[in-house]
């Protein structure tokens, strides 16, 4: 594939701020995608709303949290437009028209929309902005005339929907967008700190702005292999969660040793666990570093050139559709 314009979104949630499974998961694709084409990188707030309509007390905090996550894992804002959703007004425009051919059933059976209904029960989603969560998707990738999406499996049967609307408008009005790929990142495989998928609902993750000591307590009580009862019980690597991470964030020589030592009862789990502390702080402190370069800038001022340069592309593509569709 050669990507060309490259557009993804980042919701501003209380499931917030970024950890290793979302850096691995998408932020380091969208990283390396910084080199392949036009990156347009969203705060998508508007979508926040969807599901936290009913609390917005977090809002902005959230969108200082996510914003601060994408510059320092080094999205660089000189580099792609990064900008919010709700300061491109197009977008809302858009959608708004974008609807009128939008079939209620196309919605209706996007898997998400019941799923989530269905966990987050505790909140009423049954509503129209919800029931519009993918066409709002689709008005952001496509205002962007994107034609790849960096997404994880999960949005899959999003971007078919966004295509499917693209096809749509071509069909009544004439061609105007490509239609967008997603660009799959494999689902990471990272344990989090309890042996479990790493996720935010397990309270089990290890964040991108966590402090050093921060990572060490984390880290130090960690699960291991259940049969290095004692320091002299030998281990296997491969079943024990430290080891994962380890080979994601350790080198090597280290890897190979951590494997050979384990399996003798040669180091001991804490011994173990203190180079990987170790290693997982070396990677985050370049991570650390940009964070606190930017942490003293105000969010609105980062956002503001990326706005307009999202704002004005955007614009470009309401008046194109705005003449298609005679309005
Ligand atoms: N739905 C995406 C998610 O849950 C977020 C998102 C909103 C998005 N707009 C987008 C992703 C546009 C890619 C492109 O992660
Ligand atoms: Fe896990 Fe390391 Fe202990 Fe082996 S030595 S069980 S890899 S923590």
């Amino acid at each position: 594939m050669n990507p060309r314009v490259i557009m993804s979104g980042i919701r501003p949630t209380g499931t917030g701020a970024a950890h290793l499974g979302h850096w691995e998961g998408a932020l380091k694709s969208w990283v390396q995608l910084q080199e392949m084409g036009e990156c347009y990188f969203s705060i998508v707030d508007w979508h926040a709303l969807t599901t936290e309509y009913q609390d917005v007390k977090g809002i902005q905090d959230n969108i200082r949290q996510s914003l601060l996550d994408l510059l320092a894992v080094g999205i660089d804002p000189e580099k792609s437009v990064v900008y919010l959703q709700s300061a491109v007004k197009e977008i809302a425009e858009l959608s708004l028209l974008l609807g009128m051919v939008t079939p209620l059933g196309w919605l209706e059976r996007v898997p998400t929309f019941k799923e989530q209904q269905a966990q987050l029960s505790d909140r009423d989603i049954n509503t129209f902005g919800f029931l519009g969560y993918p066409l709002l998707q689709t008005v952001d990738i496509i205002i962007m005339k994107a034609d790849t999406v960096p997404v994880g499996e999960d949005q899959v049967f999003h971007l078919e929907l966004a295509r499917e609307i693209v096809r749509r408008f071509h069909g009544l009005y004439g061609d105007c967008f490509p239609e967008p790929q997603p660009f799959l990142t494999p689902i990471p495989k990272l344990p989090g700190v309890d042996g479990r998928k790493m996720s935010k609902s397990y309270d089990n993750a290890i964040y991108l702005c966590d402090s050093a000591s921060t990572i060490g307590e984390k880290i130090r009580p960690m699960v291991t292999d259940v049969r290095r009862k004692r320091r002299s019980d030998p281990g296997v690597p491969e079943d024990c969660p430290v080891f994962v991470l380890h080979k994601a964030y350790s080198k090597g020589d280290e890897i190979a040793m951590v494997d050979a030592e384990c399996r003798k009862a040669g180091i001991g789990c804490l011994d173990c666990k203190g180079i990987l502390i170790r290693n997982v702080n070396d990677f985050l402190e370049p991570f650390r570093q940009r964070r606190s370069d930017y942490e003293r800038t105000a969010v609105a001022d980062i956002l503001a050139p990326g706005n307009r340069r999202a704002a004005e592309r955007a614009r470009r593509t309401i008046e194109q559709v705005r003449g298609l569709m005679n309005v």
